[in-house]
């Protein structure tokens, strides 16, 4: 098979988030998150695990920029935990939580890196939270004043911005299915959290664009290709609807068209807040650039008594260690979509990566079904470059092995391996593999 090869200066990176990785959530002054709360809440999460030590990151950070820099990843994708920064959310500035993350940027600067910072990746400081949290409206100024501090203290060095990360999660998973922090199951306050998400993310941008920094700034958002499994009427809206409520035109229609999608307005729009379309206009507004997470994903049939009408049924593919079904062509659909519907002017895979049963076996890990994976949606994503789709980088998730959520330390998502027991981290093959991917800058 002939050679596929990406574009000169594409980025190659890896991804992370910092409750999936820090650990010591609470360190030098560092107030509570919603994480923090949550995960400390008995029954919420796969044997009670919490972020509290993870890959311990924090201790580690040298060492695994080092480790990035050994096997030539271009860009790093992390978020700062904005409770380390504000404890409380806003107001008082504790400096040395802002502190690690100028001296984590300084490392990677040194090491040839290109940082990538989300600004929110799920832990809300649960002060906030005390006062709604993302149902309040005011969380839109705190969010941005928290971003413009940031800003003013990296903007110098860090050149992409990621306001959310998988706003949908953050309402859907956190708010109405009660799987994710704050645990609440409520279709209303879903719906609130998606419209603030929106409002927050768009004054984030304003007080980007006010500093007048060098630098680009974009949203992340979570996406599962929606196929119909007929092509009657109902299963097509249906699978309709299931993209619009669950991929990037939830998020994506607002910002660059100023509206909701259509098709799921004629199902949801009671539950959207009132008055919600007073806010349109300061919504939409130009971003540099869509992150793009892709994993898998779903057959849809019409169940008119199923949430929205949508029904996933199994397809019989192999699946991850998530029971996530392997489905690389919906990567392709899902960047085509995106391109052919915005028009953005850059896009960037921020996450894409795969759980698999790994061990280590005298001092390797062996784990060809990652390479498998990454390999096929590598392909994928190239083929949707040959297509016209601006896409500017691929950040494998994850650099490491981290506290997947709810699930605790039961999932491996690393390239690299973490034993929790010694911190000891061990290059998995799929690291070698991408490694040589990055080398060659193409895939055969
Ligand atoms: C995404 C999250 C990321 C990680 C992967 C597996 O939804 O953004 O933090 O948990 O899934």
């Amino acid at each position: 098979m002939e050679k596929m090869e990406f574009p000169k200066d594409f980025l190659w990176g890896v991804a992370t988030a910092s409750y999936q990785i820090e650990g010591f959530p609470l360190a030098d002054g560092a107030g509570q998150s919603i994480w923090h709360r949550f995960s400390h809440t008995p029954n919420t999460t796969y044997k009670g695990d919490t972020g509290d030590v993870a890959c311990d990151h924090y201790h580690h950070y040298k060492e695994d920029v080092a480790m990035m820099k050994e096997l030539g990843v271009k860009a790093y994708r992390f978020s700062i935990a904005w409770p380390r920064v504000f404890p409380n959310g806003k107001g008082k500035i504790n400096l040395k939580g802002i502190d690690f993350y100028d001296r984590l940027v300084d490392e990677l600067m040194n090491a040839g890196i290109e940082p990538f910072v989300t600004l929110y990746h799920w832990d809300l400081p649960a002060a906030l939270q005390d006062e709604g949290g993302w149902m309040n409206r005011d969380v839109a100024n705190w969010f941005a004043d928290y971003a413009d501090y940031v800003f003013q203290k990296l903007g110098d060095r860090v050149k992409h911005w990621i306001t959310l990360n998988e706003p949908w999660v953050t309402a859907f998973m956190g708010h109405m299915l009660g799987i994710h922090a704050p645990g609440m199951k409520d279709v209303y306050a879903a719906f609130k959290v998606v419209h603030n998400q929106l409002r927050a993310h768009s004054k984030a941008v304003d007080a980007f664009r006010a500093e007048n920094l060098d630098g680009k700034i974009g949203i992340t958002l979570s996406n599962r290709s929606q196929s119909p499994v007929s092509q009657n009427e109902a299963d097509l809206m249906a699978a309709q609807i299931a993209h619009e409520q669950i991929n990037y035109p939830l998020f994506l229609n607002p910002i660059f068209k100023g509206e909701y999608p259509k098709h799921l307005l004629v199902v949801a729009r009671d539950y959207f807040p009132a008055g919600y379309e007073h806010d349109m206009d300061d919504i939409k507004k130009s971003i540099d650039f869509v992150g793009i997470n892709y994993y898998s994903g779903s057959l849809v049939k019409s169940d008119p008594k199923a949430t929205f009408g949508i029904r996933t049924l199994d397809r019989g593919l192999e699946k991850t260690d998530m029971g996530w079904e392997i489905y690389p062509q919906g990567l392709y659909e899902i960047l085509t979509g995106v391109q052919d519907t915005y028009n953005p002017k850059e896009v960037f895979i921020t996450e894409n990566g795969a759980a698999f049963k790994d061990s280590v076996i005298t001092g390797e890990v062996h784990d060809q079904k990652r390479i498998g994976y990454l390999k096929a949606h590598f392909k994928e994503a190239h083929k949707a470059l040959m297509d016209g789709v601006k896409l500017k980088g691929y950040f494998v998730w994850s650099l490491m092995d981290n506290y997947e959520w709810a699930e605790g330390y039961s999932k491996r998502f690393g390239i690299v391996y973490i034993d929790y027991k010694t911190q000891k981290r061990t290059i998995k093959d799929s690291a070698k593999w991408y490694s040589n991917i990055i080398l060659k800058n193409a895939i055969d």
